[in-house]
């Protein structure tokens, strides 16, 4: 196997995605999947790629964490609060010099992962691409690609490492970033202003700008995010928060926000990773944030009742 050979973990949406555009762009690709995954028995999938009016079939090698080919470079595609386990479950199958780029959204779970396996290169990644799967049985997976947006690597390094060069070739705009925490801060602080809300309200992103009494909403959550992030050491990433926050929910006002997609779907949110790590940071430094606050009690109570619904 060559060493331009990515691994992914967590071959949901974003993952289908990039293993597509990297196959697409020539660069060697496979999946790992769970143990339990149907499709390890036929050793290679399909994946459909589809965008606008077209569609592109693609064709990956299957692995799981048993399987015996080393892993040099790994992307990790799953939610958040999967990360850790899933990496764990391939540790046997890393190479003593694995690159492990984090893809999922959200703060807090990064430096985590650095310092428990500290003998890997972990780094950070975040995105704006949108993807979603549109069918996930048999012998295909077809996934569309709903919205183009760019992606960032960056660890403390200063140059991009070579590998980069990869992502460099997918039609897809990839950069590097020797200032990651600002890029995941400012996802971060956007994610925080729309997401609890919408997935609370059940709305469309675009009636945070359209029903007053969510918009004065998002404006509050502004001033205690952008205060948040400003003292824990990214002005960058606070400035016009609230200006940015009303563009994104513009351009996206026809969207279902990914925690409005877990909620509905009666799936756990990355609430703790989003609106959860800020209200840590901010605790540790001794900010009130009583909005921000009530929305991660409501959000984990709504999840807590769903899982209590789905127990009975
Ligand atoms: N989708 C988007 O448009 C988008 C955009 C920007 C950022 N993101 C971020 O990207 C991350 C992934 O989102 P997504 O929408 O792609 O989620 P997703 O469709 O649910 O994909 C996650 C995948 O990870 C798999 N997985 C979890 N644990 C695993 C394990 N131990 N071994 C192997 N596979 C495992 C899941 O498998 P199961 O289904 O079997 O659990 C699933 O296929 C999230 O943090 C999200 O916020 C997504």
């Amino acid at each position: 196997m060559d060493s331009r050979h990515w691994h992914i973990l967590g071959a949901g949406s974003i993952g289908s995605l990039f293993a597509c555009l990297l196959d697409q762009a020539g660069v060697g690709c496979s999946l790992v999947l769970r143990p339990s995954d149907p499709a390890l028995e036929r050793g290679s999938l399909d994946i459909l790629l589809r965008e606008g009016s077209v569609t592109n079939r693609h064709n990956f090698a299957l692995g799981s964490p048993a399987s015996a080919a080393p892993i040099h470079q790994l992307l990790v595609c799953t939610k958040a609060y999967d990360l850790e386990e899933s990496i764990a479950s391939v540790l046997p199958r890393l190479a003593p010099d694995a690159v492990i780029v984090l893809l999922a959204n959200g703060l807090g779970y990064q430096q985590r992962i650095a310092e428990q396996w500290p003998r890997f290169t972990v780094v950070s990644g975040s995105t704006t691409e949108g993807a979603f799967r549109a069918t996930h049985h048999g012998q295909n997976r077809e996934v569309q690609r709903a919205g183009r947006g760019i992606t960032w690597f960056g660890a403390s390094e200063l140059g991009a490492p070579d590998w980069f060069s990869d992502w460099q070739e997918i039609d897809a705009h990839c950069v590097w970033t020797s200032d990651m925490d600002a890029v995941l801060w400012r996802k971060l602080a956007i994610n925080c202003a729309i997401n609890p809300l919408t997935a609370l309200h059940h709305c469309l992103n675009g009636a945070l700008a359209e029903r007053h009494e969510l918009a004065l909403a998002v404006r509050e959550l502004c001033v205690e995010i952008a205060t948040v992030t400003e003292a824990a050491g990214h002005p960058e990433a606070a400035t016009h928060l609230h200006t940015s926050v009303m563009e994104v929910i513009r351009a996206t006002a026809n969207n279902r926000s990914s925690m409005l997609q877990d909620i509905s779907a009666g799936r756990p949110t990355e609430i703790d990773y989003l609106t959860g790590h800020l209200v840590a940071t901010a605790e540790r430094l001794h900010i009130a944030t009583p909005r921000n606050r009530s929305l991660l009690n409501a959000v984990r109570e709504l999840e807590t009742s769903q899982t209590l619904g789905r127990n009975r």
